[in-house]
């Protein structure tokens, strides 16, 4: 983040714990329950967003070096992902072109791929390179049988994918405005530490809803995030459907004592970018978390998340394994113990008619940016063209 962005941040956050309040919008918004267990909807969510439109896969470190390949099925759809010799990412299908069957696995580095049913080896371009008893096939050239290619984007240190075969979609319209800030954490210099996956039994944009608004923090978090952090301070900007919200650590009020030209806010807030819909970035003082929420299934009512944590440096020495380790299980705690109980909690009482919507408060803005940006997006692919 450029140290004008920060400055100004900094500036913000402390007139808003000096007057007590955070980043206002205009009005309260009533988000109707029906987006969050309706099935019709769920339908054309998958395709508006899990289908047809570029996919976060994760950080490049991902593919840390020629030969790196990774799989993530997230979406319901098995896809696979190559570093070549030449350092060129390559997006595929992970589907065997004989009877289906997935030929990779986890991530890890290869010269080839051997599918496990009956060993059809494929190279890192997904060209079919091999297969026992070829004369069997002998109607069915190898050169037409590679691997089902997929658009694939390399930028600014991030992995993108659209898992549509033969569908080419823009980043530059993906990313917009946030494009130059998220360029300013050089995120290519990263190295993924770990990643765990969660499923819950509440829908993806409850997920996406946890980290909108630091309103809960001295409640729900009175013992763990609040100590650390003011609830109820966040700014909030905007870039179309992408934003970003930032809160302060309550170390911040050291900053007042100290000229604006010395200033590092990095030190003192959490950053969260909402890469709209489903990706959710997180600037943690010495760490980026990286959030891929999924519905699971079909059913409105189940979502998978995986959460990556990447760093500055490897961890190589014992010492910084265990602090990254701490910092994993930590949010791990708070999001599984804490958040996600909760958010199951309210996907259950959307069934009970209690009401027909729930409200969202001036102060939280990010939560009725997000889903005013998912019904439109909606109604615009519901259009008639
Ligand atoms: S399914 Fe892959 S080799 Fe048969
Ligand atoms: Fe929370």
């Amino acid at each position: 983040m450029l140290h004008s962005e920060q400055v100004a941040l900094g500036n913000r956050l402390l007139k808003y714990i000096e007057t007590k309040t955070t980043a206002l919008g205009n009005a309260i918004y009533a988000q109707p329950i029906s987006e969050y267990v309706c099935e019709h909807i769920a339908e054309i969510e998958q395709q508006v967003f899990f289908r047809n439109q570029l996919l976060c896969l994760g950080l490049s470190a991902r593919l840390p070096r020629p030969g790196s390949f990774v799989t993530d099925s997230l979406s319901g759809i098995p896809i696979l992902l190559t570093r070549d010799a030449k350092n060129k990412v390559h997006g595929f299908l992970n589907v065997c072109r004989h009877r289906g069957a997935q030929i990779a696995r986890d991530c890890g580095t290869v010269k080839s791929f051997v599918c496990p049913y009956h060993a059809w080896r494929y190279d890192l371009l997904g060209k079919l390179i091999s297969r026992p008893q070829d004369t069997a096939f002998g109607e069915m050239p190898r050169e037409n049988h590679g691997l089902t290619p997929l658009t694939v984007v390399e930028r600014d240190g991030m992995l993108w994918v659209c898992p549509s075969p033969g569908q080419s979609t823009d980043i530059n319209k993906k990313l917009g405005g946030i494009s130059n800030e998220l360029a300013s954490y050089n995120l290519a210099s990263f190295h993924h530490f770990d990643s765990c996956t969660m499923r819950r039994r509440m829908n993806w944009k409850l997920i996406v809803d946890t980290f909108l608004e630091s309103y809960h923090f001295g409640v729900l978090h009175k013992d763990t995030i609040w100590p650390i952090f003011y609830d109820n301070i966040s700014t909030f900007d905007a870039w179309g459907s992408n934003f970003r919200l930032v809160s302060a650590r309550r170390t911040i009020d050291g900053l007042k004592s100290i000229n604006e030209s010395e200033w590092n806010v990095l030190e003192h807030i959490v950053g969260i970018y909402v890469l709209f819909p489903n990706t959710v970035l997180v600037w943690q003082l010495d760490h980026v978390e990286l959030w891929h929420i999924y519905p699971y299934t079909d059913d409105p009512n189940l979502s998978i998340v995986r959460l990556d944590l990447y760093t500055p440096q490897p961890a190589v020495a014992e010492k910084m394994k265990k602090h990254w380790k701490k910092n994993l299980d930590l949010v791990v705690k708070v999001v599984e113990e804490e958040d996600f109980p909760v958010g199951e909690s309210i996907q259950m009482g959307f069934h009970s008619r209690a009401q027909n919507h729930i409200t969202f408060g001036t102060n939280e803005p990010a939560l009725t940016h997000f889903h005013r940006s998912i019904t439109h997006a909606i109604q615009t692919a519901q259009k008639p063209t």
